[in-house]
């Protein structure tokens, strides 16, 4: 009766998607429990390519169930136009997805909100999806929220939605044209809160029939450690907790269910959104890898930052995370480079694992230091045996495994579902 968790060690995007796809073929059920429409998770079955946002990963899997957890927030217009696209690719959701009805929404209001907070922050914008996220996760907390449970009454959507599109257009003082798009939109969120109704679940109560019922549990992170807004690089963050600690928070399950912590790691790094990134490359190997990787936003479709694989960083989000083993992914991606770089510490302090932390703005104060290691020229695209990796490659991933002091145990070559090699 395992629940497995799977989260990205960096600052997301790190292919967690592909990797809750494979677990889910002998699970039960995949739950989501942080984010929303900010997420975009890929997964490529022979070729063909399908991106979830608000939807579990592993509801490509015939007759596995998602869920989405009490601290995920619901965008309720977007994930009725996922269900639709997902059901018109083929995938019948059916009554196989599950909403916490303690989930908070996302009126459309916070999404005004939102954009005026970019812009007052100006060049220290925080460079978000604009999803409204933030917004949604403040009035949560400011205990103003709005909740999937809501919608059961009618009237009580109406008044609560109506109230929060008022107060936005007084807060920000909207044009009257801003007003009447927010008056539609609206509208809109009541119509697609309401039709929700009808996936919403006691999370915690079905996912303690399916534990005691000796099946497995995939719990889908979203977004990255980096990202997180207690541990990752504050204020250059989201909102909602996305480390392994807070899946059982957002589904309503004790620690003592989880048996194994999976970390996903990208074989160099990756970030969207401003904020300090000590490894990135601003020059030609970053734009190769970029385009090679075809490293764009899965939600945003914003150019991502690339740079080298940061072991000072991934260690430390391997440890708050507990993760019991790591898959390396899109090693494919570094063929054909002479030499690699990995940061192994920090220049300004050795005892960085204790300090770095202490505060976000100091991380881009630090100088990474960087080991060279030869690179490989094979395409090593869709490898499945270890074996059969160019030897450099084979030492690039144990070295990187030294660093993070956790066994990598899958090295995913290739963005396909079979692109994928399993190591002892
Ligand atoms: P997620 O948010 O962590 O699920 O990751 P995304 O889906 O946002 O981004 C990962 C991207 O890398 C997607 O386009 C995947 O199809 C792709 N991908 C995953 N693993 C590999 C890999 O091993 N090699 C390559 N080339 N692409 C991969
Ligand atoms: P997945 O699940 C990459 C980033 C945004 C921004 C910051 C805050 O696909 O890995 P937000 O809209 O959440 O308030 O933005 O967080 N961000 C992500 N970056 N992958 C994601 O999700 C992300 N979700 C949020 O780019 O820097
Ligand atoms: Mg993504």
């Amino acid at each position: 009766m395992p629940v497995i968790v799977v989260t990205g060690l960096q600052w997301g995007d790190e292919g967690k998607g592909k990797m809750v796809d494979h677990l889910a073929e002998s699970a039960l059920a995949v739950a989501r429990f942080s984010g929303g429409a900010n997420a975009g998770h890929t997964v490529v079955v022979d070729g063909r390519k399908i991106v979830l946002h608000q939807i579990p990963c592993g509801i490509i899997r015939p007759g596995v169930i998602g869920i989405i957890g009490a601290s995920c927030v619901v965008d309720p217009v977007s994930l009725i136009s996922e269900i639709k696209i997902t059901e018109e690719a083929g995938i019948s959701i059916g009554g196989r997805l599950a909403i916490s009805g303690k989930a908070h929404l996302v009126h459309p209001g916070y999404k005004f909100l939102e954009k005026a907070d970019e812009e007052k922050r100006d060049a220290s914008a925080v460079g978000t999806t604009g999803r409204g996220i933030g917004p949604t996760y403040t009035q949560k907390f400011m205990r103003m929220g709005i909740r999937l449970e809501d919608a059961c009454i009618p009237s009580l959507i109406v008044e609560k939605a109506d109230s929060v599109a008022k107060e936005c257009a007084d807060t920000l003082n909207l044009s009257s044209e801003d007003e009447e798009r927010l008056q539609a939109e609206t509208r809109e969120f009541i119509e697609a809160s309401q039709n929700l109704v009808e996936h919403a679940g006691d999370v915690s109560l079905i996912i303690q029939k399916i534990l005691d019922n000796g099946k497995t549990l995939i719990a889908e992170g979203a977004q990255g450690s980096l990202l997180d807004p207690d541990h990752g690089t504050y204020p250059y963050v989201t909102c909602g907790s996305c480390i392994a600690g807070a899946a059982g928070l957002s589904l309503g399950f004790g620690p003592t269910r989880i048996s194994e912590v999976v970390g996903i790691l990208k074989a160099y790094t990756t970030r969207v959104g401003n904020g300090p990134f000590p490894t990135e490359l601003t020059g030609s190997i970053g734009e190769r890898i970029r385009e090679q990787g075809n490293e764009y936003g899965a939600t945003t479709g914003r150019p991502r930052r690339c740079g080298w694989f940061d072991g000072v960083l991934s260690r430390y989000t391997a440890r708050i995370n507990g993760s019991t083993w790591i898959t390396l992914t899109l090693l494919d991606v570094l063929s054909g480079l002479d030499e690699l770089k990995v940061c192994t510490r920090y220049e300004l302090d050795p005892e960085i694992e204790a300090s770095i932390f202490e505060t976000g703005a100091r991380l881009g104060k630090h100088t990474a230091e960087f080991e060279t290691l030869p690179g490989w020229q094979e395409d090593i695209m869709g490898e499945q045996s270890w074996d059969s990796l160019p030897v450099n490659a084979r030492n690039y991933v144990e070295f990187l495994e030294d660093l993070v002091g956790v066994h990598i145990k899958a090295v995913s070559t290739g963005p396909d579902r079979k692109d994928l090699i399993w190591r002892n």
